[in-house]
């Protein structure tokens, strides 16, 4: 599929044509990563951020929030909860937090890796090359960084640089991929600003990057952020929405060009449709979900964007939630780690 081809889908509004794009993405899902849906428990750790994106609630500048800090016990109650759940991952997801250490993450990643059966993926932002390095030495198996918007302009707008230094993702996913890491990325659909041909580009550049692990969901104005006060967008006709059928969208043509990725149906997706946006996300290209295996005191601080979904469940609540949705749509939770396949290596050895 060409840019343009991806371009067009992405203005589509024909019903009968879209119901044939999912249909083709469903089957695409099913021909490359089957019928299961694998599970990623996540444990939001720490809130705490020293960046200022402006998109996110969580940002240094943000004095509403209350900043909290899980402890190691805490982290390993969670994936020891995990392995009851029978799930095969564990994601560790914290703000760009340098007061988690990066010699007690290796030791928390060690302790996983050393107690249970499971995969560890972080997600902790544009840390250090020897934090990486040390992370993936320790046991670490994957690694998350969306790079947000492939367009060098409205990246540099949302995402200001620490002071004295530079954000580069892609370099940071370059390095992560050398290290052995399985690599995810992703971008937020619709964000003030976007264009359609910008995020064509970025669906083209998920195909570039062969990325293992692929995340889209909408952005969601958080009024305590510089983009909820003031973004202005882009020119009406050319400005992506933040709704649920773009997301669909970009889920489904993600799928077509990354046949074997793992693509979540994501918690910002349902936050959209509570009812059954997961589900849709799942029918359209996905074929992973991120329950929550965060303590609940501690989810509503979590807040990256208002209304998110499962902020009073337990862990137990999310898990039978998600089983239940998955069974609904006649689909069947996967086992193991459901890391990713390379079909063509395997038919290659
Ligand atoms: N709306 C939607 N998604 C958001 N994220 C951060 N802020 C928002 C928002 N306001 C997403 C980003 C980030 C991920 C952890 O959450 O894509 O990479
Ligand atoms: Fe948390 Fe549904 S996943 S309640």
């Amino acid at each position: 599929m060409t840019k343009d081809e991806i371009l067009g889908w992405l203005k589509e509004t024909d019903e009968q044509r879209l119901e044939a794009l999912w249909a083709r993405a469903d089957a695409t899902r099913e021909a490359h990563v089957g019928v299961w849906v694998h599970l990623r428990g996540l444990i939001e750790m720490s809130n705490h951020c020293v960046r200022q994106c402006g998109y996110c609630g969580l940002h240094v500048g943000n004095k509403d929030v209350e900043r909290y800090r899980m402890t190691d016990e805490e982290v390993i109650a969670c994936a020891h909860d995990a392995v009851g759940y029978q799930y095969g991952t564990v994601v560790i997801q914290t703000g760009e937090d340098y007061g988690l250490k990066a010699e007690r993450i290796a030791d928390l990643v060690r302790r996983i890796k050393a107690e249970t059966p499971l995969a560890v993926t972080l997600s902790m932002g544009e840390r250090p090359d020897e934090d990486l390095e040390l992370w993936r030495d320790a046991g670490a198996d994957r690694y998350l960084l969306r790079f947000e918007t492939s367009n060098p302009d409205l990246y540099d707008l949302i995402h200001p640089s620490l002071p004295g230094g530079t954000s580069d993702r892609f370099a940071i996913l370059g390095h992560l991929r050398e290290l052995g890491y399985e690599v995810g990325s992703g971008v937020m659909v619709g964000i003030p600003g976007q264009t359609f041909d910008m995020l064509a580009g970025d669906i083209d550049r998920f195909r570039e990057l062969d990325l293992d692990m692929i995340g889209c969901g909408p952005y969601i104005s958080h009024p305590d952020t510089a983009l909820g006060k003031t973004a202005q967008p882009a020119e009406a006709d050319a400005q992506v929405p933040a709704d649920e059928m773009m997301v669909y969208k970009v889920v489904a043509l993600t799928r077509l060009v990354c046949p074997e990725a793992n693509i979540p149906s994501t918690t910002a997706l349902a936050t959209l449709n509570k009812a059954s946006g997961r589900e849709k996300g799942l029918r359209r290209g996905a074929n992973v979900v991120m329950p929550n295996l965060t303590p609940t005191k501690y989810r509503a601080m979590y807040e990256i964007y208002p209304s998110k979904v499962c902020i009073d469940e337990s862990s137990n609540d999310c898990r039978f939630c998600m089983h239940r949705r998955i069974s609904s749509i006649g689909r069947d939770v996967g086992q193991g780690q459901g890391g990713r396949e390379r079909r063509a290596e395997k038919l290659r050895c």
